[in-house]
């Protein structure tokens, strides 16, 4: 019987010789749209909601000193996890049906190289220990216990995060809902891109996912090319709200692609939301929004229902943008 490794051999010598079409050397590389003569507008850093507001200050103070995006991105996202009345992200989340936070988070460096944790339970700072996946092993993804002694033994503290007021609202839930239905609109993930002043983007998303969900459950936030996608040869995209919707798109990279086809951000978002509607019936019971931004700082975004909200901060300053909406 031929070996896997007699099966690679075997592809790799049949693969000499096949000639490569001309169209896939000379794929367009870069997002910026055809539309667009926008100029290069980095440092830049763009973020979901309006906790991206602080976390985009974080950011910046890591930008605005010729600092690299991947510090950027890690310190940025600190701030939410580490804020005990943001309810979706880190530290105060909200709880699982059975009363634990877990917490679900990805990282990518300008290179393509990705880290990412899920279903990790007492670290405040999730998105850390996707980076140490990213730098000091050769895989991409940890889980549960494994994630959590991955963290412990590179130096991360064992922690309680489970707050009281998220305690409360949990014991709330329990009596109101019986332990039954589950809200598709309490997920506020964070989802941060940021281009430091070499041009290089890199991306970080983070989440404790969706309040009351099953105990296991994973959302889009920790899947590379679902709740986060980097190419530097294009640009990056990220996602928050429903996961299970995001992750059925492969949203973000979705977006990324049909940027590198020429699409503008915004038209890759709005793309991409008309592909959850027309996929997914019950789109009007949830919400999903998406930002997208090219190689030169050109950024977009758009949400399935009203009330997404983007924080921008750049050499302009920090602002907090409305989404337009598919859904009326
Ligand atoms: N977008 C976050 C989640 O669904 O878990």
């Amino acid at each position: 019987m031929e070996s896997r490794r007699d099966f690679l051999k075997t592809s790799a010598i049949a693969t000499i010789g096949v000639a490569i079409p001309a169209s896939l050397l000379s794929q367009k590389k870069t997002g910026q749209s055809k539309k667009s003569k926008a100029k290069n507008n980095y440092p830049i850093v763009v973020s979901t909601w309006n906790h991206g507001v602080p976390a985009n200050k974080a950011a910046w103070e890591v930008l605005s000193t010729g600092g690299y995006a991947l510090d950027a991105v890690e310190q940025g996202v600190h701030v939410p996890e580490a804020d005990p009345e943001v309810s979706s992200v880190g530290y105060g989340g909200f709880p699982d049906r059975d009363g634990h936070v877990t917490l679900d988070a990805c990282i990518i460096d300008e290179k393509g190289n990705c880290g990412s944790v899920a279903f990790l339970e007492n670290i405040m700072h999730p998105i850390s220990v996707a980076r140490m996946v990213l730098e000091k092993t050769p895989h991409v993804m940890l889980v549960g216990d494994g994630a959590y002694k991955f963290a412990r033994e590179h130096g991360f503290p064992k922690e309680d995060l489970l707050t009281k007021n998220a305690k409360e609202a949990w014991a709330k839930w329990i009596l109101e809902n019986k332990y039954k239905p589950i809200d598709f609109n309490n997920h506020d993930t964070i989802g941060m891109l940021a281009i430091d002043s070499k041009g290089q983007m890199c991306g970080a998303c983070t989440t404790s996912g969706l309040a009351w969900k099953i105990h296991g459950r994973v959302g889009d936030s920790p899947i590379i090319g679902a709740g986060l996608y980097v190419d530097n040869e294009v640009g990056g995209a990220t996602a928050t709200g429903k996961g299970e919707s995001v992750i059925k798109i492969a949203g973000s990279f979705l977006i990324v692609e049909l940027m590198r086809q020429g699409m503008s951000p915004k038209e890759a978002c709005k793309t991409a939301v008309e592909r959850i509607i027309r996929k997914q019936p019950d789109y009007k019971d949830f919400q999903v929004g998406f930002i997208a931004m090219t190689m030169q700082g050109e950024y977009g975004y758009y949400s399935l229902q009203k009330g997404f909200e983007v924080a921008v901060h750049d050499k302009d300053g920090s602002k907090l943008l409305s989404s337009e909406y598919a859904s009326k």
